[in-house]
């Protein structure tokens, strides 16, 4: 499999400095929710870094590592890649230096068993979770967002041609080729929707009863949504 991953989730120096804006928060959302789309956002906002652990494993299969090769097949089915795998992955990257001021995690946990995991590890740590962030966002919209979605080739930037009357034929960006993600494909998709509502859906509960929850509606502008969601991750 070739293809980039979307933006950069490593520790880099550019990050590696703690803010005082500390923040330990995780983005809870079905596939196509828009957690990569505002990622940017809560960095600039809170000087954090955003750790999506599907952007940590697609660098992996980059990279032509042994993990890589491991969750290939997974992740391209739209299954959810093995627990303990992923809690090794998070363990490793919330370990490097530019996450000991804080982080924002979106895509895990995607189980009761790797939030149990989470929990263990920040209380190691001495770490509280300050929020978990729920974006709300309807089925038809989400399946019209993901499959709209295009990446580039070689900048890794999103184009989304949903809605668009005369898509771009490359990317607008910087001219290179655009390809869909494998596990974007329709009958993919819903199989990935299908393990949200029974395998992740369940967190809702599990982090309203923690009374770390709160709910931001996905649906409007890139703008709208990144705004309630500021405010939602300020309230924690
Ligand atoms: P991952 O990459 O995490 O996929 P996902 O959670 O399904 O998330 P997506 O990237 O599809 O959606 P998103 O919410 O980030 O939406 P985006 O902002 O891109 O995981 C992939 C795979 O890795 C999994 O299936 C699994 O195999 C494995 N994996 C990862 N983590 C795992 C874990 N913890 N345990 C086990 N396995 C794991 O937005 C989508 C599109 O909509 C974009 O084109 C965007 O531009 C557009 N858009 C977003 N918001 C708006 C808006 N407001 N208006 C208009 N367009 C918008």
């Amino acid at each position: 499999m070739d293809r980039p991953a979307r933006k950069t989730s490593v520790a880099s120096e550019a990050t590696s400095e703690v803010s005082p804006a500390r923040l330990v928060a995780i983005l809870l959302g079905p596939p196509g929710a828009g957690k990569g789309t505002h990622a940017d956002r809560v960095e600039a906002e809170y000087g954090v870094p955003h750790i999506s652990t599907g952007d940590l494993l697609r660098e992996h299969i980059a990279g032509g590592t042994e993990l890589g090769r491991q969750v290939c097949g997974y992740m391209d089915r739209g299954e959810l890649v093995p627990d303990q795998l992923i809690i090794d992955l998070v363990t490793e990257r919330i370990g490097q230096p530019d996450a000991a001021g804080g982080f924002l995690l979106d895509g895990f946990p995607r189980t009761i068993q790797q939030a149990v995991a989470l929990e263990e590890l920040l209380q190691e740590k001495q770490t509280p979770l300050d929020v978990v962030v729920l974006l709300e966002v309807d089925e038809e919209l989400l399946i019209a967002r993901i499959s709209g979605r295009y990446l580039c080739r070689q900048c890794g930037e999103d184009t989304n041609i949903a809605g668009l009357d005369s898509p771009p034929a490359s990317c607008p960006y910087c001219g290179g080729e655009l390809y869909q993600r494998a596990d974007d494909r329709l009958e993919t998709l819903e199989e990935r929707l299908q393990i949200y509502r029974q395998q992740t859906a369940p967190l809702v509960e599990y982090y309203k009863g923690e009374g770390l929850l709160r709910w931001v509606d996905g649906a409007g502008s890139v703008e709208e949504v990144a705004e309630r969601l500021i405010e939602a991750l300020g309230a924690g």
